[in-house]
């Protein structure tokens, strides 16, 4: 059985995924392939590229699951809120609901759009509510058998926070917060306030709030309340003059994007951040009591918060905790994969994902070929690992692009930029040469999975790098780049098996240095999204100040 799995809202992040009998094989986000940061467009490239990795044309599918079920349930649940007065009513919003409402019914959900490109199919088209994709996502690719899963995102098409219960491959929905009463949104319009670009820049007020101090009461917003949460959506979303109007006349102008961060602003990224913990605290607390389980699954784009993730983990409320590393809306499309196995009534099939290299690889004959096209002189490497480790100890900023390309946000090895975490300027130097972004967002570590205790406090498994944990108190000033203000770091653990060639890098880095661990942030420049071919590569590593490009088996240097 052949089910490609597509996230395509019109809203972000639209993605492709293809499994074979329950096994996913390959899976790419659009942007990837577009080079459109967050690409909303209906998934052409990604699906195309599912379809020739597998060689099955389009004709032979079985099933096509979207993670968006059809346009009239959001519009029902978007119309309701305005009468029960849970949503501002304008004319305006209600222009623009309808506007959305028939392009959407034109695009028949986004059948219309894959007839168009890849011709008629005796697929089965199914439509999947959002919250059960992005559950099947993160229970079924768990490994756990028996386990809580909270589905936290901006919204749905009308959910905003759901908790399932999984068990035995099947899962038991057992209740919904609709949206607008959403994490999210908190979240995002606070994002907004501060400056930044809702539902994509919410990491730069997560890593903003540890320079801030307690003080902000967000009570108003963002309501202590035992049902967990309840956020204030009539002051989130305002049609006064200013979308952000009741955020301001509480709290004072919006701060202008690029302008300088103020004390004021560095304290309420930390309410913010603070606020949204308890939340996520609370929530997870209630999900171990409802499910009568000691694990818990996330997803959703607020399972992204790697600070409130580490936090449920130290609270001891669970004991073990699974986000799926395509927490956001691109992961959805690997749960939609699954639901005919789901919707039939059978089990889910049980998976435990221990990596996230489900994207495109390029072979060394291709990466030639690009290197000859741009007339770029290259060495042949026999070793890549040890040569990278090298120019790393040498302190020198390296691209490094191996492998398949990871799903989900993160860079794991496959499409990143590697440094030295023991220079405390690294920070500086790859933020200042290469990510052009700001100064004050810390960068994450891959480490040796086997040596992970002796650096992170209560270290546990993070191969996806979304639970942050305390560094160890001696060894914040081994590693000061990847030492965030607060002593706390984002770590990625790095197991032999799973990725044999970045285990072997950081190995032979730790051989030369005495410190198996390196600064690895994504392989893009600021706004771009992360490379995805060697052509990609090459173009972000001469835009750039990296020093050195490690490309399959191919040395780069300028
Ligand atoms: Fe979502």
């Amino acid at each position: 059985m052949i089910s490609l799995g597509i996230n395509y809202s019109t809203m972000h992040d639209s993605s492709a995924c293809i499994a074979r009998d329950g096994q996913v094989l390959f899976a790419v986000a659009e942007e990837r392939l577009s080079r459109v940061k967050h690409d909303a467009r209906f998934p052409v490239l990604a699906i195309r590229a599912c379809l020739d990795f597998v060689g099955v044309p389009p004709s032979d599918l079985d099933f096509v699951c979207q993670s968006w079920p059809m346009p009239g349930t959001w519009l029902r649940h978007d119309l309701k809120c305005m009468v029960m007065g849970s949503l501002p009513v304008s004319p305006a919003g209600v222009f623009q609901l309808v506007r959305k409402y028939a392009s959407a019914k034109s695009q028949q959900g986004g059948r219309k759009p894959f007839v168009q490109n890849f011709g008629d199919t005796r697929a089965d088209f199914r439509f999947v509510n959002h919250h059960l994709a992005h559950a099947i996502s993160a229970y079924a690719y768990s490994g756990f058998k028996d386990s809580a899963v909270l589905v936290i995102d901006g919204r749905g098409a009308w959910e905003a926070t759901s908790l399932w219960h999984g068990r035995d491959g099947h899962l038991e929905h057992k209740w919904t917060i609709p949206w607008p009463n959403s994490l999210g949104l908190f979240y995002a319009q606070f994002t907004d306030f501060l400056g930044f670009t809702p539902y994509s820049d919410e990491w730069k007020v997560m890593g903003l709030a540890p320079y801030g101090v307690p003080g902000i009461n967000l009570g108003e917003f963002l309501i202590p309340d035992d049902k967990p949460y309840q956020a204030a959506s009539r002051l989130l979303i305002s049609r006064q003059s200013s979308p952000l109007a009741a955020i301001e006349s509480r709290l004072g102008p919006q701060r202008i994007p690029e302008s300088e961060l103020t004390a004021s602003h560095k304290n309420l990224a930390f309410a913010v951040q603070d606020s949204c913990e308890v939340a996520m605290l609370s929530l997870a607390r209630v999900a171990a009591e409802q499910t009568g389980t000691r694990s818990l699954c996330l997803a959703g784009g607020v399972a992204l918060n790697s600070k409130a993730n580490g936090r449920i983990l130290t609270s001891g409320t669970v004991d073990r905790i699974f986000v799926q590393p395509a927490a956001g809306d691109d992961g959805a499309c690997l749960g939609a994969v699954l639901e005919p196995h789901f919707g039939s009534g059978g089990g889910l099939p049980l998976h435990t994902m221990r990596d996230a290299y489900l994207g495109p690889a390029s072979s060394d004959a291709e990466i030639e070929t690009a290197l000859r096209t741009y007339k770029i002189r290259a060495t042949h490497l026999p070793d890549p690992a040890a040569t990278a480790a090298e120019l790393l100890a040498a302190g020198k900023i390296l691209g490094w692009f191996q492998g398949r390309m990871e799903f989900g946000p993160r860079a794991l090895g496959g499409r990143s930029i590697l440094a030295d975490p023991r220079d405390p300027e690294m920070t500086a130097k790859v933020n200042n040469a290469v990510k052009f972004r700001e100064s004050w967002r810390p960068f994450a570590p891959s480490v040796l999975a086997e040596c992970a205790a002796d650096y992170i406090e209560s270290a546990t498994d993070s191969p996806f790098m979304i639970l942050t944990a305390q560094v160890r108190r001696e060894k914040r000033q081994v590693i000061p780049a990847v030492t965030h203000v607060d002593g706390s770091t984002r770590p990625q653990t790095v197991e032999r098996d799973v990725n044999p060639l970045y285990w072997r890098l950081i190995s032979e880095f730790g051989r030369r240095t005495g410190v198996p661990v390196v600064m690895n942030t994504s392989f893009n420049l600021r706004g771009e999204p992360i490379v995805n071919s060697p052509a990609d590569a090459i173009r972000t590593f001469f835009s750039s100040g990296m020093d050195a490009l490690v490309i399959g088996g191919f040395l780069v240097e300028k």
